[in-house]
């Protein structure tokens, strides 16, 4: 695929720079940039290259700019530039640049412009990753829907993702969790729906100990036996792991999420003495205490926080696994990134991990992508009515449902089969949509009306505005057929079409700072910018080229919303 227009203004900007009067006197190593500008009326990019330049050469940026315009060659992709405010280079694209796009969009039905990274990496994705028979919080379905999200667009560009779900099966929880399956246990409950029954224990336990302190000492005394191999509590938890994650796949069938690996935290387990033995050897590590720790000595940050890898009872912890694992996976996957898509309450954590990664010379590119929290209307952290924490399978069956009454108020005649799906699609959808179209870092608030409004930047707006993209070719009784000729005749038409090849300028951005909720932007400007449109331009009513021209817009923004919603992990459908 051709260069996006951004990137063919970029070139053609730096090549002008050259030819201006002041091309010896440039900065070292300096390259303008281009921007999209929102607001159309003064074009479709600009540049505040002339700004920046003014101040280092100490001259007027309009006279700047000035210059630069009139060394500009836009050939067939733009005019002479024009200068705007206090010094930008405005670029405004012609109707034949972008027939041109369109045309080469069309034909490119699956990448729509996109190409696949120059440099692609193998990048292990570490998601999701909840707790065995502990309560999945809200931090799981933030990680849960982001990771996956980033995870596919990261493919989508061609890079090698493997994912893995690094579950917390070897926790101090087990202690609690063998206990109550010995003594409260309801087997009934556990065999029709195991994970809420496992949860029911371990809140039982955990509530129990408070209460009797004698308890929790049993518990430790469980949790001893199962690392020293007890048989008999070696099968429960071997048991508890396996309902556990029969659980979780049914909730990720129900997200559509899939993991190449489960590697839980138990598979390292063989590898933790080995390794701090040569944690120790190697001087990384030093026993302090009796315990084992790495201290961060020369970063200021760390100084007063060492990582402890070995605890005095011989116990190893959190960090040591992941040490482990990231061996592991450099070892096995020949990782050169991984991504850990996990809370802020950790950073210190992965700091600490990072940190000892470089001091023993491994390179691969360890990235931390944390996230805020999803409070509740009152701007608390999320919890349900009894108090609990919110709990994924409910928070998605309920989504379902009400997703289910918008249906049957906007489409009542629907049979109930599609009705079904459309509820389902449009029930995860906005659930996950609610997660990606905030930045990450920002807390959010979880609310049912917001998320399933038709209107605003939602699952629902989107998944209807590919409908309407859909039904004309419905109403018309046949497919969108290629082949035509393209005649851009109204400015809406222009507007649409730049949105559109802006797909290829967007996707490849998410990756810079893991921001899914840039494409998630991008799709709600499509769908108001297609609104537009619709309003402006009848469709069906036209004949030849413009009718041609239009269908194939209403095709385009109908393969761009469904790639790019599907690049966030939300399906479409045909009709709702
Ligand atoms: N199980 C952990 C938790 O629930 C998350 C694990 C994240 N991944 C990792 N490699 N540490 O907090």
């Amino acid at each position: 695929m051709a260069q996006t227009f951004a990137e063919q203004l970029k070139t053609s900007l730096n090549e002008a720079l050259t030819r201006t009067t002041f091309a010896s006197d440039l900065p070292a190593g300096f390259s303008a940039e281009i921007e999209q500008v929102q607001n159309r009326q003064f074009g479709d990019y600009q540049s505040n290259a002339a700004m920046i330049l003014a101040k280092h050469l100490k001259r007027n940026p309009r006279e700047v700019a000035a210059e630069i315009s009139e060394v500009f060659e836009g050939g067939d992709l733009c005019g002479r530039p024009e200068i705007a405010g206090p010094g930008f280079v405005n670029f405004r694209l012609s109707t034949k640049a972008l027939t041109e796009r369109f045309g080469e969009l069309l034909d490119d039905s699956e990448r729509l412009g996109v190409d696949k990274t120059a440099s692609p990496r193998t990048i292990v994705l570490d998601f999701s990753a909840p707790n065995v028979a502990k309560p999945m919080h809200v931090g799981h379905i933030r990680s849960t829907i982001l990771g996956d999200g980033l995870g596919r667009i990261a493919k989508f560009l061609g890079h090698r993702v493997i994912s893995d779900n690094h579950i917390g099966d070897w926790g101090t929880q087990f202690g609690m969790i063998l206990w109550g399956w010995k003594n409260l246990l309801d087997q009934a409950a556990l065999e029709s729906d195991p994970i809420p029954e496992l949860l029911r224990v371990y809140r039982e336990v955990n509530a129990r100990t408070k209460e009797d302190e004698s308890l929790l000492e049993i518990c430790k005394a469980e949790l001893v036996a199962l690392q020293g191999g007890d048989a008999e509590n070696l099968a429960i938890w071997e048991r508890c792991v396996a309902l556990s994650k029969t659980g979780l796949q049914k909730i990720y069938d129900l997200l559509d999420v899939s993991f190449d690996h489960w590697y839980g935290e138990s598979y390292y387990n063989d590898r933790l003495a080995p390794l701090v033995d040569n944690l120790i050897s190697t001087g990384i590590a030093e026993v302090s205490e009796g315990a084992v720790c790495v201290f961060f000595r020369d970063n200021e940050k760390l100084a007063d926080k060492p990582a402890i890898i070995r605890k005095s009872d011989g116990g190893f912890l959190y960090a040591t696994t992941d040490l482990a694992t990231i061996d592991f996976r450099i070892e096995e996957f020949k990782a050169d990134a991984i991504w850990y898509v996990v809370g802020t309450p950790q950073q210190l954590h992965f700091e600490q991990i990072f940190a000892i990664v470089k001091r023993r010379g491994q390179n691969a590119d360890l990235r931390h992508i944390a996230f805020g929290s999803i409070l509740g209307k009152d701007r608390k952290m999320l919890k349900t009515r009894s108090g609990d924490t919110v709990q994924l399978a409910d928070v998605l069956a309920e989504s379902v449902v009400r997703a289910r009454a918008i249906i049957e108020e906007k489409n009542p005649e629907l049979p109930e089969e599609e009705k079904r799906e459309i509820a389902e699609i449009i029930g995860i959808g906005s659930v996950k949509y609610a997660e990606l179209s905030q930045f990450r870092m920002t807390d959010y608030i979880f609310d049912w009306d917001t998320m399933l409004s038709l209107k605003g930047n939602t699952a629902p707006y989107l998944i209807n505005a590919y409908v309407r993209t859909r039904a004309i070719f419905r109403k018309l009784g046949s497919p969108f057929e290629a082949g035509g000729t393209i005649t851009l005749t109204a400015d809406a038409e222009n507007e649409l079409i730049l949105k559109l090849a802006q797909f290829a300028e967007i996707v490849p951005t998410v990756l810079e700072d893991f921001r899914p909720n840039a494409l998630a932007s991008y799709l709600y400007e499509v769908a108001t910018t297609y609104h537009k449109f619709w309003e402006a331009c009848p469709v069906l009513r036209e004949e030849g080229d413009v009718r041609y021209t239009r269908l194939a817009l209403c095709e385009l923004t109908g393969r761009v919303l469904r790639c790019g919603l599907g690049l966030l992990g939300i399906r479409t459908t045909e009709k709702m």
